[in-house]
């Protein structure tokens, strides 16, 4: 069983609430984009059975990691990047957005938080078929109350940064696929977001295609410094990060997961204060 379906309506469209302001946005603060701590998601399958899909995750992300998880059908990709995407809560454990704890923050902060702070790229680009790029691309804008010109001028930037703004007046039924990925991504990049959770970015392109995605995305993480991390059940797209977590049956390679092993490659400036890691990082 798959949770996209679920998940994609609400990564794409906040609640009513979060367009109102960005109350909840984060200030980026030097914390990890994303801390989970002993992270388990269980699901309640009829009266009885506990799905138990996550089983004591940590993970940190630090601001401007590139890191990809790989696992398995039913390993429990999906409900992981549903509790970083700040689309769901954990039934144990501790989740912070940038030091805070989602257990702090109501429905409508966190949906305010989903909004300004994360941007999500699924396997099916989730594009408003009749609705040109740019404006496919400046839709997360319209949420936040963005004024139309406003809207335009970031909306072109957005897809200038993913080499597309030459097709900017063209519908979906108008690209390749890449490109409708490209789409995605900017979209996904408008707010300017400093989390990026990819689902299976390259499920639905060939080979070539899928390569040429993951190294515009690799490029974004670089260039814009966006934290990363892509999801994907096939090991050569996770090989493209300089760290991969394995997940096997909802529990994450543990010794991997640190801020150590996760932080960017270059340091920003002075010694990096994350502790050190037993064994160096996977590369
Ligand atoms: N809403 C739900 N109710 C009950 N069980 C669920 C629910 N969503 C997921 N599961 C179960 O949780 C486990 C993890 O599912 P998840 O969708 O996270 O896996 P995945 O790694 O994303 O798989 P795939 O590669 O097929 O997308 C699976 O055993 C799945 O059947
Ligand atoms: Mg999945």
């Amino acid at each position: 069983m798959s949770t996209d379906e679920l998940s994609v309506p609400a990564a794409l469209a906040p609640g009513a609430e979060a367009a109102a302001g960005d109350g909840a946005g984060a200030e980026r603060n030097g914390e990890p984009v994303v801390d989970a701590r002993e992270v388990t998601r269980h699901y309640l399958l009829g009266r009885d059975t506990v799905v138990e899909a996550l089983r004591g995750v940590s993970l940190t992300v630090p601001p401007g990691a590139f890191v990809s998880i790989v696992g398995p059908s039913g390993s429990g990709k999906s409900t992981l990047l549903n509790l970083l995407g700040a689309l769901d809560r954990p039934t144990s454990g501790s989740l912070r957005f940038s030091g805070r704890d989602v257990a702090d923050l109501s429905d409508a902060e966190l949906a305010a938080l989903r909004n300004t702070d994360i941007g999500f790229v699924f396997q099916q680009f989730h594009l408003l078929a009749r609705t040109s790029a740019r404006d496919n691309v400046a839709l997360p804008l319209v949420y936040r109350g963005a004024g139309r010109r406003e809207r335009q001028r970031r909306a072109t930037e957005a897809l200038d940064l993913v080499g597309l703004s030459h097709r900017r007046d063209h519908s979906p039924a108008e690209l390749s696929g890449g490109e409708q990925q490209r789409v995605a991504i900017a979209r996904a990049l408008v707010s300017e977001p400093h989390l990026l959770l990819a689902d299976e970015p390259t499920g639905n392109l060939d080979s070539q295609t899928g390569t040429e995605i993951m190294e515009l995305l690799q490029d974004l993480n670089a260039r814009a410094g966006v934290a990363l991390v892509v999801i994907t059940h096939d090991p050569e797209v996770a090989a493209l990060a300089p760290v991969q977590l394995p997940i096997r049956d909802g529990v994450l390679d543990q010794d991997r997961a640190s801020a150590s092993a996760l932080a960017p490659a270059p340091p920003a400036s002075g010694p990096a204060d994350a502790e050190p890691s037993e064994g160096s990082p996977p590369r």
